[in-house]
């Protein structure tokens, strides 16, 4: 068992991340906060899949667990989600030391948070991810919310879980392309801070299907990036900007492609890493040596590192830069952009010239996938 704590004063809370721990949630969680009323916010496929070891865990330590069950996918983070999931809480007679449980990937674990952060003014939440990319990134860090149709993650709050528990093995029942996507968000973090971490997953990132030790390091080594991170600057008025890295290109390429299975996070994320990589050697502050070292990186584990790879991929560069100032990281309306000085050189960059960054897309657009 691995426990990484995210150290917020008396907000703080721990991460547990161990292969069955799902079927020991029940102990853990009467343990650690007593008997209270739950209810679990979850999906079909992730009830369908792992309803029942959640449920049988809860029941055997004497808890009466009442499921909400949502429909899977992106469109579920929206309005009419939010205030079914409110109104179940309280029809639930969820109070405000009573637990609600997102159960589930990204979208669950967001919408669901943002839920616990309004009913009765706050109530306590614990995440358990089922996906790799909310086991290594989204069920972390409070940061909560739904969609709006002018944008992702326009409406939300920070509300910090009181408990994550990652059970790795659930991975099992997840699509291939949607592990790799997470692992996207894996490499993220060796590429902020961590070169050591980036030097151990060329050589052992291809085992992470095993639900073995490797894995479990992969996914604690993130948990503990992103803890530190979010021990420095809770609300992102500084180093957690650094998390953003890929994503000012990302968010983008999604919006383009309208937030569909074309291009899903982890993937546009792997894109606009290298994008990044690419923009901060065009700035004179990258070498080509380590672009080629990540981009080979992605090319062995399976994701896409340029936009020609996007099924249906047409948009120009005034396009990209148009969706890039729909963005949340717009301040006073000046672009801020995570660059780097290669691998693990992260650091923030705030009012990029847009010139430059039209000229370096449409660099970027005549280059091919494998250049
Ligand atoms: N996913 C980026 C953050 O939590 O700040």
């Amino acid at each position: 068992m691995h426990e990484i704590i995210v150290g917020l004063d008396e907000r703080s809370y721990p991460i547990i991340t161990k292969n069955g721990v799902l079927d020991e949630a029940g102990e853990i969680i009467k343990q650690r906060f007593g008997m209270r009323r739950l209810i679990i916010i979850t999906d079909e496929n992730v009830y369908k899949g792992q309803g029942e070891r959640l449920k049988l865990s809860l029941e055997k330590a004497g808890f009466s667990p009442v499921f909400y069950i949502l429909p899977p996918g992106e469109a579920t983070k929206s309005y009419p989600y939010f205030e079914e999931v409110v109104e179940a809480i309280l029809a639930a007679k969820i109070e405000r030391k009573d637990l609600i449980i997102a159960f589930g990937g990204g979208v669950v674990g967001d919408l669901t948070g943002f839920a616990a952060s309004v009913v009765r003014r706050g109530v306590n939440f614990i995440q358990i991810p089922t996906s790799l990319l909310s086991q290594v990134d989204s069920s972390v860090g409070g940061k909560t919310g739904i969609n709006s149709p002018k944008g992702k993650n326009l409406v939300g709050a920070f509300h910090q879980p009181i408990l994550v528990l990652i059970d790795p093995t659930v991975l099992k029942t997840l699509s291939d392309r949607h592990v790799k996507a997470g692992y996207a968000e894996v490499v993220k973090y060796a590429l902020i801070n961590d070169m050591t971490f980036f030097e151990w997953l060329e050589i052992n990132a291809d085992k992470l299907s095993s639900y073995g030790e490797e894995c479990a390091h992969i996914i604690t080594t993130s948990c503990q990036h992103k803890a530190d991170i979010v021990a420095e600057d809770e609300k992102e008025h500084g180093a957690r900007a650094l998390l953003n890295l890929g994503h000012t290109f990302g968010h983008a390429l999604e919006a383009l492609t309208g937030y569909s299975e074309t291009l899903i996070h982890g993937e546009a994320i792997a894109i606009g890493m290298i994008q990044a990589l690419n923009f901060s050697k065009k700035l004179g502050y990258c070498t080509g040596q380590d672009i080629i070292r990540v981009q080979s990186h992605f090319e062995k584990m399976g994701l896409p590192t340029h936009i020609s790879s996007i099924e249906g991929y047409e948009f120009t560069a005034e396009e990209i830069l148009e969706a890039m100032y729909q963005d949340k990281k717009v301040s006073d309306g000046a672009l801020t952009f995570i660059l780097t000085k290669g691998i693990g050189g992260a650091f923030i960059q705030k009012n990029v010239d847009p010139k430059l960054v039209l000229e370096f897309l449409n660099e970027d657009m005549k280059l091919s996938q494998t250049t």
